[in-house]
């Protein structure tokens, strides 16, 4: 039986992440591998109340209860979804994880990142992806994108452009932390394009 893989794409909203989840489980399924595409936060029941909360709620969430549904969300995911998929020698394709909390409710929402990210390890039981594709993108593109999509914004969306400009900061700065996990992809390339940077970087762990 093959290993596990766990696999997670990043990026600010409307950078194509679940364009290029599909594309990667489709060409993963296609070499004979069995694909999880799962996402957070939302990839289980009790992930879509969560989900509901934290993009829909109207008024207020305090930054640290926003950071502790995001893990509530995360820890459930994991232990019910995730690994158990990765026991059976599955390939989890997860849109968002770990990183999303660190650049959001870190840089975004201006909590302390190394404290976001050690909740979530402990959320998880330090569970990291093999790797994370960072589709990066600026601010204003992203925003113009989601605008040509969009006639509403969820609470996050709904952020000043400098919070988005915080976030595609720190999700670089971790991509330079941990250059072995994560691999900056530009995502103004074509879907193509972009669908085989990824193929190339996922191939040597199958
Ligand atoms: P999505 O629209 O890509 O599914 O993501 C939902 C939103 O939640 C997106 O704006 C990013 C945000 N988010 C966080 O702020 N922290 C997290 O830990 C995760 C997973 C998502």
């Amino acid at each position: 039986m093959s290993e596990g893989l766990f696999v997670t794409l990043e990026g600010g909203d409307g950078s194509g992440k679940s364009t290029q989840a599909e594309l990667l489980e489709q060409w993963l399924v296609e070499r004979g591998r069995t694909v999880v595409r799962t996402r957070e936060p939302g990839g289980t029941d009790v992930g879509v109340e969560i989900r509901e909360i934290v993009l829909h709620h109207r008024g207020d969430i305090a930054p640290r209860a926003e950071a502790l549904l995001y893990a509530a969300d995360r820890a459930h995911h994991v232990a019910t979804v995730v690994r158990p998929a990765l026991a059976r020698g599955d390939v989890v394709v997860q849109d968002r994880y770990l990183d999303s909390s660190v650049a959001y409710q870190g840089a975004g929402r201006v909590l302390d990142p190394a404290e976001v990210r050690r909740l979530s390890e402990w959320a998880t039981e330090r569970l990291l992806p093999d790797l994370t594709i960072l589709l990066d993108l600026p601010s204003e593109i992203s925003r113009a994108r989601l605008h040509g999509a969009r006639t509403r914004y969820d609470r996050l969306e709904a952020e000043a452009v400098d919070f988005h400009d915080r976030v595609r900061a720190s999700y670089l700065q971790l991509a330079e932390a941990e250059p072995a996990r994560i691999v900056v992809v530009d995502a103004e390339r074509s879907v193509g394009e972009i669908a085989a940077v990824i193929r190339a970087r996922v191939e040597p762990f199958l």
